[in-house]
């Protein structure tokens, strides 16, 4: 077994390797060959079939953002490397019972032992507003989006009802976490494992919770859980400027949300755990998956506001219809993507840190290759507390105003106090920083989608 996982990680650490082979590549001819590729593949990462999806991490083929994180390399490599060997274990366990011939009969033991007694008490109160994914995803090591996920679809009955493999709904779940960037400070898979957790806090609120059936749960767990999929920590002008073959295939537009959506479906066809289905419906759960995840493109963000907002003024929406369900399931997303401003002060303060730290290392690279700093991403002139009154002015109220006309729960009421706490909060940051109180960032005022910088892609 031990020879076995170390061939395994050794297979594994030869990657960075590759990686910066690659990166040393980006030649013009380099770029022509990918892009010619792409056009055959699609947004299919190249991989080679032999190995263990090795190539899974170099999936952005000739621009790999991670040399520019160089401060963060060792953190970065130690983590990955916990990951590999979780999923050589998982993977050892499958192929040494399949050689045996042995079958996988049942697997809870298995799933159980994974995270210990304290996060399986944080569980229990995984439908609480005020859930502490950072403290939850240390207790997991590092594991936050796997356990979770996987506690919710049990928690709904998802597997039972959609007789799913727990095995291969466990290796989906792996996939989908080692396809986050750990080495982003906002764009991980502990904001996927956040945005999951909200989704969840949204599906319980007694109206959505009446009338949806276990496949638009389903759905939307995924949805969330995929959403930023292989995110690269840069925004959307940034590919453009540096015609990333991404912004070519996608046109410019819901560059991001695009690839995060076929990245899902990849994994999802990768990992057989629909194979069981029918084709109808398996490309179904792919197109309304992929409507849920284009959603939270934020540029579109006046377009799904203005819908809502006349549904709800002329309070003509049906949650009988599947397609009302569907359009709320948007909104419901939209709000668990930008919801970091309505959670508790303590929270909230940590995910603005991290995001702002994420706009703020783009800037350093726009600064480094002369590509033009971008709208909030000037570390010299820029502030967390600008970002962010700008922020929740000009999206997170407009949004979460909207809801609570929909849902006028206590949940809701909790956000809305949230949020006004903490831009106070912010406010007084601004003011003790500059002593005048109320600059409030324009850029986000601009909103189109060549302007809108890193925050408002917080999708
Ligand atoms: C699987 O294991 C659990 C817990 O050990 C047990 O309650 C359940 O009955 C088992 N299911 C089957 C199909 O053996
Ligand atoms: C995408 O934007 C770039 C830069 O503005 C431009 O050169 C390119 O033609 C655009 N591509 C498409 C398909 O619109
Ligand atoms: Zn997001």
């Amino acid at each position: 077994f031990c020879i076995l996982q170390n061939v395994i990680v050794v297979l594994h650490e030869s990657l960075p390797l590759q990686a910066m082979f690659i990166c040393i590549l980006s030649l013009p001819l380099f770029h022509t060959f990918i892009s010619l590729l792409t056009l055959f593949l699609g947004d299919v990462r190249v991989r080679s079939r032999a190995g263990f999806e090795t190539e899974r991490r170099g999936s952005h083929p000739y621009i790999d953002f991670r040399i520019f994180h160089s401060n963060s390399e060792i953190e970065v490599s130690v983590s990955a490397r916990n990951v590999r060997r979780l999923l050589s274990f998982q993977r050892y366990l499958r192929s040494s019972r399949f050689f045996r011939g042995i079958t996988v009969p049942n697997s809870s033991n298995i799933l159980d032992d994974d995270y210990n007694g304290q996060a399986k008490c944080m569980l229990e109160k995984v439908g609480n507003w005020n859930f502490d994914i950072f403290l939850f995803d240390r207790l997991t090591n590092g594991n936050s989006l796997v356990s979770l996920t996987f506690h919710l679809f049990n928690l709904h009955g998802l597997i039972e009802h959609f007789q799913l493999d727990t095995m291969k709904l466990r290796r989906f779940l792996v996939m989908v976490q080692e396809d986050y960037h750990s080495q982003n400070p906002y764009h991980n898979a502990v904001h996927a494992a956040d945005v999951t957790q909200a989704m969840h806090c949204y599906l319980k609120e007694p109206k959505l919770s009446k009338s949806l059936t276990p496949w638009d749960v389903l759905l939307s767990l995924i949805a969330a859980a995929t959403h930023d999929l292989d995110h690269p920590g840069v925004n959307q002008p940034f590919l453009i400027k540096t015609n990333h073959y991404l912004a070519t295939l996608y046109k410019n537009t819901s560059v991001l949300e695009n690839h995060h959506w076929r990245s899902a479906v990849g994994l999802l066809r990768e990992s057989g755990l629909f194979a069981h289905m029918s084709l109808e419906n398996r490309q179904l759960m792919e197109s309304q998956i992929g409507d849920l995840i284009l959603a939270t493109d934020i540029s579109q963000q006046n377009e799904y506001l203005s819908m809502f907002r006349s549904h709800l003024d002329r309070g003509d929406l049906c949650l009988e219809n599947a397609n009302h369900r569907h359009f709320i399931l948007q909104m419901a997303l939209k709000c668990a993507d930008i919801c970091n401003p309505c959670r508790t002060w303590e929270l909230s303060k940590q995910w603005s840190e991290k995001v702002t730290e994420e706009f703020f290392h783009q800037g350093d690279i726009e600064k480094k290759y002369h590509l033009g700093v971008s709208p909030l991403c000037d570390r010299q002139t820029e502030t967390i507390a600008n970002i962010q009154i700008g922020f929740m002015t000009y999206l997170v109220e407009p949004l979460f105003g909207e809801w609570a006309r929909f849902s006028n729960t206590r949940l809701s009421q909790t956000m809305l106090g949230h949020l006004g706490l903490n831009k106070a909060s912010w406010k007084g940051v601004q003011r003790e920083q500059s002593g005048s109180g109320d600059d409030v960032d324009p850029t986000f005022e601009e909103m189109d989608s060549d302007i809108l910088p890193q925050e408002p892609r917080l999708s």
